[in-house]
């Protein structure tokens, strides 16, 4: 019987899991079994009888037997090169392997002789939707940072009429309109604020518009970028200091920021430099998702608040660890649509024709497929 195996993940903060008690319950429809480690699950909610009760079996981390009977591993981070080395020669690793900056994976993949697909590299095709883990995450992400910068305000999101006269609405500057800012966007609208929205892509302009906020017109110059397959290429240097110069004004009169702007496998672009700093209001906050690639916004440390002249830097790196529960749920669901198809009587066996699985697949039986993006000096 085909076995994926589900750790209970190691990584700093991560909270959340690979499989649910609802995907688990489907890949045993499928005719496969679903091993999983002890109170894998108990971070993002999910308790180990909850998995018992749909056909799961809980092994403790110790026992050997299980991590070497596993056919696939589902993980939603990387696990440690020891967890690697207990898997059987030419077992699937399923999650997000941070391909771009996990320098340490290629080799450890080699020498362990496993296959592994990496969820960020998934084409993003309609047919990828279901199982884009990129967007289901970044989603989250988009929705948390707003409410990250409504708790931290000194001001209310709505405008209010109260018998102590009016109180005129937050104003929120959202730099990148992918799909966290989509989704920060319609949250600070929820949440009654003005909402302003900077990207390059002109695609943009019309959902940004739908969702009720107001668009920035990218700087008119001959460079702008191009985009392909609906992603921004990087900006030059010219057309950034044009864009910061617009963008100088609406910061100066805003109280959010929610930065999300970011270029595929390059540095994200620095749209906010300590200049505009200066001219934000003390008590405003800026919100950094792109901290990790670099930052949108000088001075913001991942994981970290920094306090900068009054304004609060927030540099966040893992909203959706905050959400465990949806997180994983949706993680799950994604990673259950990308393999179901791969499934046939009960045993995985991966289409290498499919779009699909050849966009992600980065090792077969330890064989490197993509050495352009695991590999010091490749795109990043
Ligand atoms: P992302 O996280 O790579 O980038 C976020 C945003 O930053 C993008 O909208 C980009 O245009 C913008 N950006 C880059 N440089 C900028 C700059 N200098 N100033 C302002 N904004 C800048 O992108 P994400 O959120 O992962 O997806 C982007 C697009 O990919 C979506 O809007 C959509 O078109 C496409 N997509 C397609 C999917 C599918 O068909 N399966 C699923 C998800 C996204």
């Amino acid at each position: 019987m085909f076995k994926f195996l589900v750790p209970r993940e190691s990584a700093l903060g991560e909270t959340r899991v690979a499989a649910t008690p609802e995907t688990t319950k489907k890949f045993n429809s499928l005719g496969c079994q679903v091993l999983v480690e002890r109170d894998a699950g108990l971070a993002a909610g999910f308790k180990d009888q909850d998995f018992l009760a749909v056909g799961a079996k809980v092994f403790e981390s110790e026992d050997l037997k299980a991590w070497g009977a596993a056919d696939a591993l589902l993980c939603v981070q990387a696990p440690p090169e020891r967890t690697l080395r207990s898997l059987r020669v030419g077992a699937l690793l399923v999650g997000l392997l941070n391909p771009y900056q996990n320098f340490q994976l290629a080799s450890s993949l080699h020498s362990a002789k496993l296959s592994a697909i990496s969820m960020e590299l998934l084409p993003r095709i309609s047919r990828a939707q279901s199982a884009d883990v990129l967007s289901s995450q970044a989603n989250i992400a988009g929705y948390k940072a707003v409410l990250r910068a409504a708790s931290n305000l000194d001001r209310y999101f709505p405008m209010l009429m109260t018998a102590a006269g009016t109180v005129q609405p937050a104003r929120v500057v959202v730099l990148g309109a992918g799909v966290a800012g989509l989704q920060a966007v319609a949250t600070a609208r929820r949440l009654g604020a003005v909402v302003y929205v900077s990207d390059i892509r002109p695609a943009v302009k019309e959902q940004v518009e739908s969702l009720g906020a107001r668009f920035i017109e990218p700087p008119d110059l001959p460079d702008r970028p191009s985009e392909s397959g609906g992603y921004a290429k990087q900006a030059s240097e010219a057309f950034l200091t044009a864009q910061r110069k617009q963008l100088s004004d609406h910061l100066a009169e805003a109280d959010v920021a929610i930065c999300t702007a970011q270029v595929p496998g390059k540095k994200a672009p620095q749209l906010i430099n300590e200049d505009m700093l200066d001219g934000m209001r003390s008590g405003s906050v800026v919100i950094d998702l792109a901290v990790n690639q670099g930052g949108n916004c000088a001075g913001t440390l991942p994981g970290e608040t920094v306090l900068r002249k009054g304004v609060k830097l927030i540099g966040e790196s893992d909203l959706p660890c905050t959400v465990p529960n949806h997180a994983s749920l949706l993680y799950s669901r994604n990673l259950f649509a990308l393999l179901k198809p791969q499934i046939k009587d009960g045993v995985l066996q991966l289409n290498l024709k499919d779009d699909l699985i050849a966009g992600c697949l980065i090792s077969k039986d330890g064989e490197i497929l993509r050495p352009d993006v695991i590999t010091p000096g490749g795109t990043v």
